[in-house]
């Protein structure tokens, strides 16, 4: 099987060098995925093991069409009755931009019906109740360029099942994961948020210290299809489990001014199962110290849309600036949309990548001589 797992543009690199190193062989990062082939093992594993991807799809064609006998043709030519089970659902959903075939219903139309007729000759049954096991179907249209895929995921990769509620302006779990990445934690480091939030990157930065892995606690699409042996899943799911550490010493400080951001994070931190690792406190940015001997802090501070936010957020990184002392080993690694941020915080920082949450241009500014 080929695999496409779409990521956060700019994370393209980590995320598949996260799955390599948890065991996914010939992967190979592009733009916005990263793709690999493999069998039912990679397919659940990816799933389990990614940190930083959105979804594991299945690659079920790859063409140019410019027209609608194109599309259906090269949707009708994929395997489908290997994965969609006679009584399966099979709902198709998709975009397409800067390309002829521009309308979505239309297209929508002619790849189901595509895939009925392949999956009428294989099963010689005219009517299909899709009462069964939801295979989402996806597409892609880009440049003319047709991308065909089956959803082995369901809810997107980020959704861990460890957030119970969000706050105002969560962070994107596997955003954060990419943060903890890029900040090179390790199992015997201490981390600190100074505006954690709903705790977020804390939350990420425990659970890799700790190797548990990100999708181990929830469901996935996958799980109701028939193709998929149970045995396998939970024989990848006892895999992970085993690798899980507790016997390292990574402990974790989380400070903000919202009493009830810092109550949904240590409920989300039990949820995690990483509440002893982390300590929330009531701290005002301006009242941040920090006397230890080695120290990695991993923030998301405040950025305003509104023009009066935004000079607030401002102000506070210049507050950031003054707390956050250049120190043997101490690293800082912020995330913020505002183009101005080292001027403000008053260093040029000594590594910064470019990513995009969402469709907002950022940077994740790295202090670390
Ligand atoms: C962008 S949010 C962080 C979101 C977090 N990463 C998450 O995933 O939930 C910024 C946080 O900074 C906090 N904050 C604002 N001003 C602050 C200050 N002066 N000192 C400390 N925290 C502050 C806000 O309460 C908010 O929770």
């Amino acid at each position: 099987m080929q695999f496409a797992a779409p990521c956060l543009l700019g994370l393209e690199g980590l995320a598949a060098n996260d799955l390599k190193f948890k065991g996914i062989d010939g992967v190979r990062a592009e733009n916005g995925r990263v793709l690999f082939s493999g069998d039912e093992q990679s397919l659940v594993r990816a799933n389990i093991c990614s940190a930083l991807c959105a979804r594991v799809f299945i690659l079920m064609a790859e063409f140019e069409a410019r027209d609608f006998d194109t599309l259906f043709e090269g949707v009708r030519a994929a395997d489908w009755s290997r994965f969609i089970g006679e009584h399966d659902a099979f709902p198709v959903k998709g975009n397409s931009l800067d390309s002829a075939l521009s309308s979505i219903p239309a297209c929508q139309k002619i790849i189901k019906k595509a895939v009925v007729e392949k999956l009428r000759e294989h099963y010689h049954t005219s009517w299909f109740d899709e009462e069964g096991g939801v295979h989402q179907i996806q597409f892609r249209i880009f440049k003319d360029r047709v991308s065909i895929y089956l959803d082995t995921t369901g809810a997107a990769l980020n959704k861990r099942g460890y957030r119970a509620l969000s706050g105002d302006a969560p962070l994107k779990e596997t955003l954060a994961a990419a943060m903890v990445e890029l900040s090179r934690v390790r199992s015997h480091h201490t981390v600190a948020d100074p505006f954690c939030g709903s705790g977020t990157i804390l939350i990420e930065a425990a659970r890799k210290a700790l190797n548990i892995m990100p999708g181990v606690d929830r469901d996935f699409a996958f799980e109701s299809w028939d193709c998929i042996d149970p045995a396998l899943i939970e024989k990848e799911r006892e895999r992970a489990q085993s690798e899980e550490r507790r016997d390292v010493s990574f402990i974790a400080y989380g400070y903000d001014i919202d009493e009830d951001a810092l109550e949904l994070a240590r409920r989300n931190a039990e949820l995690a199962r990483v509440a002893d690792r982390i300590v929330f406190e009531k701290r005002d940015i301006r009242d941040y110290t920090d006397s230890l001997e080695r120290l990695s802090v991993i923030t998301n501070p405040p950025y305003g849309e509104r023009m009066l936010d935004i000079q607030a957020a401002r102000e506070l990184y210049g507050v950031m600036g003054e707390k956050f002392i250049q120190k043997p080993n101490h690293s800082y690694t912020i995330i913020s949309p505002d183009e101005s941020f080292e001027r403000l915080f008053g260093r040029a920082a000594d590594k910064r990548r470019k990513l995009y949450n969402g469709t907002l241009k950022c940077n994740v500014y790295m202090y670390y001589k």
